[in-house]
């Protein structure tokens, strides 16, 4: 069921988000891109059940949601690009990485014991207003297991987590459906560590100054960001992408009007080419795919155009065999 603002603060202590996160706990989120495992960004015992509940590899540091820039400036080393970037595109699906603020209280843990921290502004009300209210950074990954596919609805949370769900706060389904833009801008030259609704031309922009993919400036170097592993977001079912046909037992991921045919089950993703309709139906559609016993989900080609680019990065992860 969805609540208001007033009805979750007003709520018996176990259903209220707030005496959750001041006592250390975990609650999940809703946000425009997707639901997120939240809690006290400097509480480090709170960060600890958040990689445990995810069963996620330490080295991934977690972005710090905040309720406007002002509280991301108590956390991090300000700066010119980062308040263009933040007046144009927050509250929205954009994080930027900036230099923390050692002494600022944020769990060592949320960042990997790193020297920056990510952080964003989610423009969904309810959770912006809970943020407000706790008065502190909430870091929230995905709230998915580890690798797997990111939770764009209540109820995909409630089943990944089936047994062990923590309180879940029901804000609908995600209107962006994929995860945030990652934008290092800590040293000048900004790098797009992971492509989101908010695209490299729409910064290039804003700032007047060309931004490089991280992926092709570090081919094969370190992982800068965990998000960047090659396999990610993944189905248990193989992907084949570009698919132009369809061969015995597989489902089919279309899109567009004219789509291929001899699928066991077909998901489109936007039957009037929508690339912003299939970014957010995206996941719910590997999801439904990935249940129906298909041998392998093929998968029609979109085009890279607008936030086609960041639909792209996700199959190509998720095609990575495991
Ligand atoms: O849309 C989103 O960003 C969602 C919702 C819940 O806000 N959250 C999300 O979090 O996708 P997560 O933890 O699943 O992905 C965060 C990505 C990871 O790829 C991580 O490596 C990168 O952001 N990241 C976070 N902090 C970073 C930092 N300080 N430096 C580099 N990369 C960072
Ligand atoms: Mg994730």
């Amino acid at each position: 069921m969805n609540h208001t603002y007033a009805q979750y603060v007003e709520s018996k202590p176990e259903d209220n988000p707030l005496n959750h996160w001041q006592n250390g706990g975990v609650v999940v989120i809703p946000t425009e891109t997707v639901y997120g495992l939240a809690a006290d960004a400097t509480n480090d015992q709170a960060v600890a059940k958040i990689y445990a509940l995810k069963d996620r590899p330490r080295f991934n540091p977690l972005i710090a949601h905040v309720s406007d820039a002002a509280m991301a400036m108590r956390y991090v080393q300000w700066n010119a690009q980062a308040q263009r970037l933040a007046t144009a595109f927050w509250p929205g699906p954009l994080t930027l990485v900036l230099p923390l603020l050692p002494q600022a209280g944020i769990s060592s843990l949320a960042t990997d014991g790193g020297d920056t921290l990510g952080v964003r502004v989610p423009a969904h009300d309810l959770t912006r207003n809970l943020i407000g209210a706790f008065g502190k950074p909430l870091v929230a990954p995905s709230a998915n297991k580890s690798g797997r596919i990111s939770p764009t609805c209540a109820d995909h949370v409630r089943a990944e987590f089936a047994g062990a769900c923590p309180l879940v706060i029901d804000g609908g389904a995600c209107t962006v459906g994929i995860e945030s833009t990652v934008l290092d801008v800590s040293g000048g030259q900004p790098l797009l560590l992971r492509p989101g609704a908010v695209t490299k031309e729409m910064i290039e922009e804003v700032l007047h100054i060309e931004v490089h993919l991280f992926s092709e400036m570090n081919k094969g170097a370190q992982l800068k960001s965990p998000g960047l592993l090659a396999r990610h977001y993944a189905p248990a079912t193989p992907l084949r992408l570009n698919a132009t046909n369809v061969e015995d037992g597989e489902a089919l991921l279309a899109f567009g009007a004219d789509i291929l045919v001899g699928a066991t089950h077909v998901f489109n993703l936007s039957e009037s080419g929508n690339v912003e309709e299939a970014a957010s139906r995206l996941f719910h559609a590997l999801r439904l795919l990935d249940g129906c016993g298909a041998s392998c989900i093929a998968v029609m080609q979109l085009p890279e155009t607008g936030i086609g680019a960041a639909i792209a990065d996700r199959l190509r992860r998720a095609s990575v065999a495991a």
